[in-house]
């Protein structure tokens, strides 16, 4: 039997099939686990169940020996330092294809969130000041016969892609592809010919403000920016400059540099739309996430392997 700690609550169906096996231990406080409390709580464990707020970095893994696998509660692996599991033995897994469809509903729900200024139009009529239709009030911007330009050619942004016909959009991609397929434009290239720009790709060093001054000043004034994937790829601070000046029409941001915090320029803008990092928050999904890693654990623990090791 080994000895399994979950950093948070999953459904009982996933602890279930755990405590079939193993000796569970949960931390069941509000939000994330402070971090001396992950610390003492894993010293004794053979797999640890994390999700994207717990950094699991040498300091954690030091403190466990007898630890056999992370299994991370994400798609998304940049809380964990790899390369220090690697070092110490410890395989790191996540949770690719199952949130796949979540996140690319939640993309396209601020896609057309932001076109049709879904955001700004509830506040008025919440806070009174719709004085009724006219002609030219509260107008958006259409999708058909526009470029939806994808930078992460992975498996959310493609599924994000493969809805694009249904709103008359074509497609670009820009990033780094497993495959030869799709083809790829440079980040500029994609930038400067798109309408829509929606970020999907891991939350890499290398990442750290793609998005910056110089490259919003690249887009063209009417472009929407939407980032799902990590909140390092945007400067928050430069996105609201742009925005003030008018160099794009507006931005959907679900990820965020800081979370929970949210740049204050931001939080004052009425051109973005700001949602609490949901992407792959639908019950159907998290059940599967949560599953999938306690799946990934029962595979270590039991020697038939993980399920979905990172870079899979
Ligand atoms: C992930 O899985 O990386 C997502 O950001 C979680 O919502």
């Amino acid at each position: 039997m080994g000895r399994v700690l979950l950093t948070r609550r999953v459904p009982s169906s996933v602890l279930n099939l755990l405590e079939v096996q193993h000796a569970v231990d949960v931390y069941s406080g509000d939000g994330a686990i402070p971090r001396d409390e992950l610390i003492r709580r894993v010293a004794d464990k053979d797999a640890l169940i994390s999700v994207l707020t717990d950094r699991i970095d040498g300091e954690v893994l030091d403190a466990a020996p007898a630890l056999k696998v992370v299994a991370n509660i994400a798609v998304g692996y940049d809380n964990i330092d790899v390369p220090a599991a690697v070092e110490r033995g410890v395989i790191v897994t996540n949770t690719p294809d199952v949130l796949t469809d979540a996140v690319a509903e939640l993309t396209w729900a601020l896609i057309l969130g932001i076109a049709r200024r879904i955001g700004e139009a509830d506040r008025l009529v919440r806070n009174g000041g719709w004085k009724g239709w006219a002609l030219d009030f509260m107008l958006g911007t259409e999708l058909r016969g526009k470029r939806l330009g994808i930078i992460g050619p992975g498996r959310i942004g493609r599924a994000v892609a493969a809805k694009a016909p249904a709103f008359g959009m074509s497609v670009a991609f820009a990033g780094r592809a497993k495959t030869s397929q799709p083809a790829l434009l440079s980040v500029d290239e994609l930038l400067v010919s798109s309408d829509v720009i929606s970020i999907h790709a891991p939350g890499t060093p290398e990442m750290r403000h793609l998005i910056n001054r110089r490259t919003l000043a690249r887009m063209k004034r009417s472009a929407l920016l939407v980032n799902t994937a990590r909140g390092n790829a945007v400067d928050e601070e430069a996105l609201a400059w742009a925005l003030d000046e008018h160099l794009i029409a507006g931005a959907a941001l679900d990820v965020f540099e800081h979370e929970p915090q949210v740049h204050p320029a931001l939080i004052a803008h009425e051109r973005v739309l700001l949602v609490p990092h949901i992407g792959s928050a639908t019950r159907e999904t998290r059940t599967a996430m949560a599953e999938l890693a306690a799946r990934n654990v029962l595979g270590v623990l039991s020697g038939s392997g993980a399920l979905t090791p990172v870079g899979s």
